[in-house]
């Protein structure tokens, strides 16, 4: 009966124990640090092809980004908006594939001849 007391004694004790030892503390003064991003001043378009590529592309990427991108050819879009569908998991349904392609190759002013 002793025993048992004393093993459930020990046991609780171990279970309400203070942690082993404190954290270490950190070596160095972490400081506060602000960055100015520049404005964006680009813009996509008030045209129905800038309004496609609002509506899919600008989640994830600036006006910006999309208006200074090399002069594709519809079938280079399409293998890119196919990627940013499978590979990056833009929201893109295929039926809307066509259309997007459509809206590329116009706003850069390409043609599928290039
Ligand atoms: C869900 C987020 C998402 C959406 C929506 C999206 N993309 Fe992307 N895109 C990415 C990521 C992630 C990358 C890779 C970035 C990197 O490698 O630094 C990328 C890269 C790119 C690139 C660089 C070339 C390449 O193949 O990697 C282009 C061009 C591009 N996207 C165009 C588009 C266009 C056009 C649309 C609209 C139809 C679009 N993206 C929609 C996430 C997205």
């Amino acid at each position: 009966m002793r025993v048992a007391i004393l093993t459930a004694t020990v046991l609780l004790a171990g279970c309400s124990a203070e942690p082993d030892a404190p954290l270490a503390k950190p070596t160095g003064a972490f400081q506060p640090v602000s960055i100015t991003l520049p404005a964006e001043t680009a813009a996509l378009p008030d045209t129905p092809a800038g309004t496609t590529l609002s509506q899919h592309c600008t989640a994830c990427h600036s006006p910006d980004f999309l208006t200074r991108q090399p002069p594709l050819t519809a079938d280079k879009w399409q293998a890119t908006v196919t990627k940013m569908r499978e590979a990056y998991h833009a929201p893109i349904s295929p039926a809307d594939e066509p259309a997007i392609v459509a809206a590329l190759v116009t706003l850069q002013g390409t043609t599928s001849a290039r």
